[in-house]
């Protein structure tokens, strides 16, 4: 019995018409049209059959045969065609969403604490990162001998400079250059020789805040600082100070924001609170009334003028508001991290 010829046929053009690819075209190919496919043994057997149905069955075979090899070669023409145009869109795939940026964790948390402070009416300076021993220690009343000047701590470049240990610097440098009231922040990097480890990184960042008229009170230091505190971590933030010591404040304080990760309970699940390490409180900064040396350095009246300062951690405050438990990811530029922080 002969097999449908016309069935084949129509099988054949139409997984021809579905190929999208040369290879699986090829072994269409091997299948309807190679020395072994069912038309070619209809072909060859046309000698065998009864001589009236030879001419039909022949002819019918002939002419299938011919449309198969005609659709193989149009479809690998056209595929030919597509590849060498680099052609092969599918028009109807959804676009690829090109990837959006976002602003690193560190840059969005100093720009909500600079627009707080701003918004105290704080204006925004700059000072430089490569700066001289003057700026960073002499004029901020540190000793000549003081422990933080030593090569432990301090980067000193070849040229008697030395990258800025604090943005403290600052404060010289616009009293340097406008009289008093002053009411001034600074946001940058500073650097230390310290060993890095999860808590501690030789790069970090720093806001310092200067506020210098008549009659400012330690009072002021401690409303500026909670209304900051209440801006970035919540309303119900509170806000406490310490005594400390630094050359260029007296008093000195530092100052400790309570913890919202675990509202000052010490614990989360049961287990000590990793961000404050059980304590409720959580170290942010060093501040305190400017020393009356500072003003004599910069030319001020100190018996006129009186003002504070402070130092925030901005890396810090990156940690607590994300739950960041490593101060080096934010230095790593691993996208695998910074993508995390979509709309901060
Ligand atoms: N510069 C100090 C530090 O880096 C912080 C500070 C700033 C202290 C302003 C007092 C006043 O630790």
């Amino acid at each position: 019995m002969v097999p449908d010829i016309d069935q084949i046929c129509q099988e054949a053009l139409a997984a021809i018409k579905a190929v999208s690819d040369l290879q699986t075209l090829e072994e269409l190919r091997v299948r309807y049209a190679g020395r072994r496919s069912q038309m070619r043994q209809i072909l060859g057997g046309i000698g065998d059959l009864p001589p009236d149905e030879r001419r039909s069955v022949g002819q019918a075979a002939g002419k299938a045969q011919k449309d198969i090899e005609a659709a193989l070669a149009q479809c690998q023409a056209q595929l030919e065609l597509e590849l060498e145009s680099g052609d092969t869109l599918d028009v109807t795939l959804p676009g690829r969403p090109p990837r959006r940026g976002q602003p690193h964790p560190l840059s969005a948390t100093a720009d909500e604490l600079v627009d707080a402070l701003r918004h105290m009416g704080f204006a925004v300076a700059d000072g430089p990162e490569v700066e001289d021993e003057y700026h960073n220690f002499d004029a901020l009343n540190t000793p000549s001998d003081h422990p933080s000047r030593d090569l432990h701590d301090t980067f000193y470049l070849t040229d008697g400079q030395l990258l800025r240990t604090q943005t403290s610097t600052v404060q010289i440098r616009v009293m340097e250059t406008q009289p008093p009231p002053v009411r001034v922040i600074s946001m940058g990097r500073v650097y230390r020789n310290e060993t890095v480890d999860a808590t501690h990184h030789m790069i970090f960042h720093q806001i310092e805040g200067l506020y210098v008229d008549t009659d400012v009170s330690l009072a002021d230091l401690k409303g500026t600082l909670t209304a900051l505190a209440r801006h970035v971590l919540g309303p119900d933030t509170q806000i406490r100070i310490r005594p400390h010591f630094f050359p260029f404040t007296e008093p000195s304080v530092e100052y400790d924001f309570s913890c919202t990760i675990c509202q000052q309970r010490g614990e989360v699940g049961g287990h000590r609170c990793r961000v404050c390490k059980g304590t409720g409180w959580i170290e942010i900064g060093g501040a305190g009334m400017v020393d009356p040396n500072v003003f004599r350095n910069v030319g001020y009246d100190d018996e006129k003028f009186s003002g504070f300062a402070f130092g925030i951690g901005v890396d810090r405050i990156a940690m607590i508001r994300h739950g960041i438990d490593d101060i080096r990811l934010f230095l790593e530029s691993d996208m695998r991290f910074t993508r995390q922080f979509h709309g901060d």
